[in-house]
């Protein structure tokens, strides 16, 4: 039994035969779900009941910053903030934290996730809309930012569309990006990024973790009526301890960014998602007539492909084959519809070999039925 829980004839158990492709949360590597395991084991020293006001935690904190900082270059006057709430509470800190006396944002449109962040913004500032980013990301130069922004937000891999953002534009006013889908992905240009926010549960590790990195010169700006512990100075001063930090999540992304850096760092990383969305693109375009894609090839995510079948119809059956064949969570988000790859980073090369088997087959076999 893996675990015993209401949900459990509901849910099939971690270790069922198959891959899985969610976009919700990224599988771990075995070496890595292999040593938090270990840690999980009950007794004074398991990693579940580690107090954060020990000197173990702390320096578990001050190595995996430490970690982050050399995989992605942070420089020095960034500060690193781990905290709980998901990404989703970002949408609403970024204008409490950012704004200071400006009452304007600007937002890049590009999508369901920047959507939300849109709505959750609107609630705080006045927001204008940059510029819409659907097929493709429009270049920089037709952008529209309010020159009286206090800062302008990008989703730089919208999960749900399967649309990335190649590179970080140079702006004008500070470029805040969410990277809740591609962190440790990609390198970063933290010349041209102000602050860069993700959740960790699918490029580095487990969900409850929100990582927030935040060149220090915007901080100190919150609105009074902003929580002291969502309060990014305060947070900043206190080294993300003001409240009782996500102790397990952290030691999770500990374990995960020492398995990156172990592979070769965010080049490697950066390598394997273009090598195997490539791959997955690739195999879509062989089943012409029977896939598509919406977003132009230059602005297709490398970690999130996304597609449709030729009708919706198809959709359902095409989903009930790749189960059978132990490829799961493939459905496309409730928004979008269609179908949904995602390639996190710990996604094994045999997952990956296997899907692209079943997209040829699958498309073989619907071309077949098509032209008999
Ligand atoms: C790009 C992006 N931003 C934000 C979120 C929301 O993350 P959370 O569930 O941690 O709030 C997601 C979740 O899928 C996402 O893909």
């Amino acid at each position: 039994m893996a675990w015993r829980c209401s949900a459990e004839a509901a849910a099939p158990p971690r270790g069922a035969p198959g891959f899985s492709f969610s976009a919700a949360a990224g599988p771990l590597p075995d070496e890595v779900g292999a040593e938090v395991a270990a840690a999980c084991r009950p007794g004074r020293t398991s990693i579940l009941s580690l107090p954060f006001t020990s000197p173990a935690f702390r320096h578990l904190q001050e190595e995996t910053e430490a970690c982050l900082r050399r995989l992605l270059g942070i420089p020095d006057r960034f500060r690193v903030l781990f905290l709980a709430g998901g990404a989703s509470a970002q949408f609403a800190l970024l204008p409490l934290n950012l704004l200071g006396t400006a009452g304007h944002a600007s937002y890049v449109d590009s999508g369901c996730w920047s959507r939300r962040a849109i709505a959750e913004a609107r609630r705080y500032a006045e927001v204008s809309i940059a510029a819409r980013a659907f097929a493709a990301v429009p270049d920089v130069a037709e952008w529209q930012v309010d020159p009286r922004a206090a800062y302008c937000h990008i989703t730089s891999n919208e999960t749900a569309d399967g649309l990335q953002f190649r590179d970080f534009p140079a702006l004008a006013v500070p470029l805040v990006a969410d990277m809740t889908s591609d962190l440790l992905t990609r390198p970063l240009d933290f010349t041209r990024l102000s602050l860069v926010y993700a959740g960790t549960q699918k490029t580095i590790g487990t969900p409850g973790l929100t990582v927030v990195i935040a060149d220090e010169r915007l901080l100190g700006r919150a609105r009074p009526e902003t929580p002291c512990v969502m309060d990014y100075a305060a947070q900043a001063a206190a080294d993300s301890r003001l409240c009782t930090p996500p102790v397990f999540p952290i030691f999770v992304a500990h374990c995960m960014l020492h398995w990156i850096a172990a592979q070769g760092g965010v080049p490697a990383m950066a390598e394997a998602a273009r090598r195997r969305s490539d791959a997955v693109y690739a195999a879509l375009a062989e089943g012409e007539g029977t896939y598509a894609i919406a977003v132009d090839p230059a602005h297709r995510s490398h970690i999130n492909p996304c597609f449709r079948l030729a009708s919706e119809a198809q959709t359902p059956p095409f989903l009930q084959a790749a189960e059978a064949a132990g490829l799961h969570d493939l459905r496309g988000h409730p928004e979008v519809g269609g179908v949904r790859v995602s390639l996190y980073n710990g996604v094994a090369d045999e997952a990956v070999d296997a899907l692209l088997d079943f997209l040829r087959a699958f498309a073989r076999e619907r071309s077949g039925l098509c032209t008999a």
